[in-house]
């Protein structure tokens, strides 16, 4: 198991549509694992393939309230979503910034678990929020795609005095310091995905 180095933008795999794993096989297994180790490192909530350069369909999520092992999920497909609520949420490959995006309220997800064998999530909270995020991951879309209006992107405070290899970004979207408003939020940590 390794932690294996994190994409950020503007990296272009980031943007790229990623590819459905055909066979799992011991590589597979090992990305996912190597992906587990690499968003327990960087204390998120879940985690793409394309973020660590690589173009499968495959995500992990392990929810901060949830005891057991991290979720894998392989060619994930959302098949309904259901209602819409707007939530704080962050990207280990967008450091750095946050924002309010629109998710659904719930969704309803079919995958391949590690093993292949078929599995059918119905999720809502933070659960179908990270499998919303994620999958997008796997379509070239980051949570600022969902950005409505350009106050509805923040700059951590404590991230400012780190170099900015997104100064482009910040200009180009003219972000704020500060959230306008506090609509429900959820955990700063736990929104990281
Ligand atoms: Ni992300």
């Amino acid at each position: 198991m390794a932690v294996l180095k994190l994409r950020v933008v503007p990296d272009p795999i980031l943007r790229a549509r990623a590819k459905k794993i055909s066979r799992i096989d011991a590589s597979v297994q090992r990305l996912a694992d190597d992906m587990i180790d690499t968003m327990h490192q960087e204390g998120g909530v879940g985690l793409a393939a394309p973020q660590v350069g690589v173009l499968l369909r495959l995500i992990v999520i392990e929810l901060p309230e949830e005891d057991e092992e991290a979720r894998v999920y392989i060619n994930p497909e959302v098949v309904e979503a259901q209602g819409e609520r707007r939530v704080e949420e962050g990207c280990l490959s967008v450091p750095g910034y946050r924002g309010y995006v629109l998710r659904s309220e719930s969704v309803r997800m079919k995958a391949l678990d590690r093993h292949g064998k078929p599995v059918k999530v119905k999720a809502d909270g933070l659960l179908a929020q990270a499998l919303e995020h994620e999958i997008d991951h796997l379509n070239g879309i980051l949570f600022i795609d969902h950005i409505k209006a350009h106050e509805d992107l923040w700059k951590l405070d404590q991230e400012e005095k780190e170099p900015t290899p997104y100064e482009r970004l910040h200009q180009t979207l003219h972000i704020h310091n500060q959230p306008p408003t506090q609509p429900q939020q959820v955990g700063t940590e736990a929104s990281v995905v």
